[in-house]
Order: C-alpha cells, then sequence, then structure tokens
C-alpha cells in the first residue's frame, strides 16, 4: 500500500506499442483499469484487440510502452511472472490440451500460480471452479470430445481456478448460444461481485453493454474512445470503424 488516499488503478498501460515488422498492431495506447470493475474492449478484426492482451500478459513483445499492476513496474518481466502477479487470460482460439481429461486441463491452471498462492489453494478449487462454470459432469472427458462452447468453459475454468486479480477474455462467448452467453455474462458478474476485476473483448454489442461497466473503442491499433458503454457504443469514430463495417460484413 502506498500512502496516498487514492489507491493506484490495478492496471496501467502508457503508450503502448506492438508492432510485428511494419504492421503496427498496437501504436500508442494508454488505458487505465481500476479494481472491481468490467471494462470491454471494441474494434472491428485486426484493430489490436488480442495484441494488447498479449501485450499485457507478455506473450507479444513490446515495441514501446509502459506497465504497472497494482502501481508496480512490471514492463520487464516474462510471462510466468505476470501470472504469479495475478493476472490470468482465456484464448480467443482455444488452448485445451488434448489428451488430458476437462479436469486436468483445469488443474493446469493451478501450476501456473506463485508458489506462495498455490499453498493457500487445495486441490478441491479445482471442483468449486468446475461446478461453478457448469462442467463437472463432463470432467473425465476430452476437450475434442466436446463443443465448442463447453471448451470455452473449461477455459474459463482453468483461467480463474487460480483466484487471479485480473481476468483477461478474449472473445469467451464466441461459438456459443444466447442462453450460454447469458450464463458467461452472469458469470462475469459473479466474479466482479467478489472483486474480480476484467477485460473482456467480445464482438457481441450487446453483451458488452449488459455486462461492462467502461468500454473502450480501438481501431488500427489506436484508441479511438472510451467512456461509459452507451456512449462508446454512439460514438461517431466507433460506429464508423466497428459498426458500419460489421455491418458491411454480415
Ligand atoms: N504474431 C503476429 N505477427 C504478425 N502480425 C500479427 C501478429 N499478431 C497479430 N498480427 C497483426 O496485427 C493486427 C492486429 O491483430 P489482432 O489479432 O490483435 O486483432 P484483433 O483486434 O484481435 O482482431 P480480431 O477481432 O479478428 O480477433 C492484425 O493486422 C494482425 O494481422
Ligand atoms: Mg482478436
Amino acid at each position: 500500500m502506498t500512502s496516498s488516499d487514492t489507491p493506484s488503478p490495478l492496471l496501467e498501460l502508457t503508450d503502448i506499442a506492438v508492432h510485428f515488422g511494419g504492421v503496427k498492431a498496437v501504436d500508442g495506447v494508454t488505458i487505465s483499469l481500476d479494481e472491481g470493475l468490467i471494462y470491454g474492449i471494441m474494434g472491428s478484426n485486426g484493430s489490436g484487440k488480442s495484441t494488447l492482451l498479449g501485450a499485457v500478459t507478455r506473450l507479444n513483445p513490446l515495441t514501446r510502452g509502459e506497465m504497472k499492476f497494482d502501481g508496480t513496474q512490471f514492463t520487464k518481466v516474462r510471462p510466468h511472472q505476470v501470472a504469479h502477479l495475478g493476472v490470468a487470460r482465456t484464448f480467443q482460439t482455444v488452448r485445451l490440451i488434448d489428451d488430458r481429461t476437462v479436469r486436468d486441463n483445469v488443474l493446469l491452471g493451478l501450476d501456473t500460480v506463485s508458489r506462495r498462492r498455490r499453498r493457500e489453494l487445495p486441490d478441491s478449487a479445482v471442483d468449486e471452479v468446475m461446478e461453478r462454470v457448469g462442467i463437472t459432469a463432463i470432467q473425465r472427458v476430452r476437450p475434442s470430445e466436446l463443443s465448442y462452447g463447453m471448451q470455452r468453459r473449461v477455459e474459463i475454468a482453468r483461467a480463474i481456478v487460480g483466484k487471479p486479480r485480473l481476468l483477461l477474455l478474449d472473445e469467451p462467448t464466441a461459438g456459443m448460444n444466447t442462453a450460454e452467453r447469458d450464463e458467461v455474462s452472469e458469470l462475469m458478474r459473479a466474479l466482479q461481485s467478489e472483486g474480480l476485476t476484467q477485460l473482456l473483448v467480445e464482438h457481441d454489442v450487446a453483451m458488452m453493454v449488459d455486462v461492462c461497466d467502461y468500454l473502450f473503442g480501438m481501431n488500427q491499433g489506436e484508441l479511438i474512445a472510451q467512456g461509459k458503454p452507451a456512449a462508446v457504443v454512439a460514438d461517431k469514430a466507433v460506429r464508423e470503424s466497428y459498426l458500419g463495417k460489421q455491418a458491411g460484413d454480415a
């Protein structure tokens, strides 16, 4: 804790850039996330959303910029150390180990936490989280036998089993039907009530407006809007870059 009255944001990104050769996937993004809120990033395909999440977890090397977690710089730390800070994520493309059971895959989420935290977490945390996400009945099954929506639930379970402080969700409801989507929204709210800060990337605008406290709009690697969801969705630049394009794509 610092001595100042206002707590530091949980995550502070300053002038983040990730370039892949000539491609400026992320180019000068500055955002700050307060603890306990649900944030969302909107943006058309290729606008840099996943790359930004990858920058936070250090999967994508930074071209420039600075990052602070809970007031402490973590710009130079390695991916496993980011996990130790309490940052977890799900991937846009499901990444599960196919020759292990669902339960084993969720258990792997405990391997990413720090030793100290691991000692505090009983193996029963896995059973609790599977129950919560609705995958208890399929725990002996292998991921390849599951529907895409179910595989996504397993991913979410693996991400939250270590009780992270920040959860990054990259299109967690892709491939899900409306009822399943609602369940994910509900789960996100329940996790929020326990204090978990979340950053959601989703193309489903209705879900974003419904579940997020605050939205960011991205276009071509840059932040073009931020604010209350209704305002960002109505923002002219966001509509032109995203909603217009999406309608055109349909
Ligand atoms: N590893 C990489 N190497 C080269 N270019 C990359 C790499 N990863 C992403 N890009 C490029 O960076 C840009 C941003 O991609 P990114 O995946 O972050 O977009 P996105 O907003 O997540 O899009 P989507 O909505 O389709 O998931 C794209 O032009 C993409 O082709
Ligand atoms: Mg993406």
